[in-house]
């Protein structure tokens, strides 16, 4: 379905269900060029519009980098306020589509996450590491703070505490600190196949429930638990009105697997 598609810097294939979307331009270790960032967003909106795509896996080409940040000579060129907040709002876009997609994201983080790279993966709903994976927020040692999205969604996933710390000293942590401070879901030797293996399970349920999981999740993390809650009840009745939710508690009862259909 995606055949005709001509990226540069990017790759996006169909596994059935599944897209794997790979950033590629590993010269450069997959950093975010403002060409890449628009193919992102070319990518990320034709998922959204193909109806046989049920989830989403990220990932970068080689094995030294998922995306070692936003590209550091565009960057170099900036030198005014205009033109700093429309290179971060223009990031921030692609990375809001990414994240508000209906269907469960996983970035899949082989060698360095680092910047912009970091923002991507955290714009996915869940990340699996390798166990040689580096990850880390270093813009502040350029002279920059994080542009798209990090300072918001790091501390609204691991805690502003520990999303300080990382901020403030730049440093970079491996998978299994980032594994304990939930900063990744999974640390797995075959990355892609455990992203595969998660992704298939997510599959198996309702389609409908996910987005609206989703969507709770995200509308709820700036609200009060109150006005959380009322949207809670709000989605879970539009769930129960669904022929899925049907199927689903018909096929708990007769003792057999539902079969859903995204309806
Ligand atoms: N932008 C542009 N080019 C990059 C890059 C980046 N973010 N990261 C790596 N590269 C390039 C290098 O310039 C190098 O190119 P050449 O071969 O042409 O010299 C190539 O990729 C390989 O990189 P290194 O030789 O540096 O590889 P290394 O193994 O010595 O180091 C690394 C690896 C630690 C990841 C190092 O490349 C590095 O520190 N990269 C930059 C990381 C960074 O600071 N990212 C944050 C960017 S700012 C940002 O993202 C702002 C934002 O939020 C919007």
């Amino acid at each position: 379905l995606f055949d005709e598609l001509e990226f540069s810097n990017l790759q996006l294939d169909q596994h059935g269900p599944l897209a794997v979307l790979t950033i590629n331009r590993p010269k450069a270790l997959n950093a975010l060029n403002t060409d890449t960032l628009a193919e992102i967003g070319q990518a990320v909106d034709l998922i959204a519009e193909n109806a046989d795509i049920s989830a989403l896996i990220l990932t970068g080409a080689g094995e030294k980098a998922f995306v070692a940040g936003a590209d550091i000579s565009e960057l170099s060129e900036m030198n005014n306020v205009y033109s700093g907040r429309e290179l971060s709002l223009g990031g921030q876009e692609v990375m809001q589509s990414l994240s508000n997609l209906p269907l469960p994201t996983i970035a899949c983080i082989q060698g360095f996450a680092l910047g912009g790279g970091l923002e991507l993966a955290l714009a996915c709903d869940i990340r699996v590491a390798s166990p040689h994976a580096r990850l880390g927020l270093p813009e502040a040692g350029l002279g920059v703070i994080p542009g798209f999205g990090g300072t918001q969604r790091l501390p609204r996933l691991i805690g502003s505490g520990r999303a300080l710390d990382l901020l403030l000293t730049g440093r970079q942590v491996g998978a299994e600190e980032a594994l304990a401070m939930g900063l990744v879901n999974y640390v797995s030797d075959e990355p892609l196949s455990k992203a595969r293996e998660v992704a298939e399970q997510m599959m198996r349920n309702a389609p409908i429930s996910l987005a609206l999981i989703k969507e709770a999740v995200r509308r709820g993390a700036h609200l009060s638990v109150e006005e959380g809650m009322e949207i809670e009840a709000d989605l879970f009745g539009m769930a129960v009105a669904t022929s899925d939710f049907a199927e689903g508690t018909r096929a708990f009862l007769d003792k057999r697997r539902p079969e859903f259909k995204g309806e």
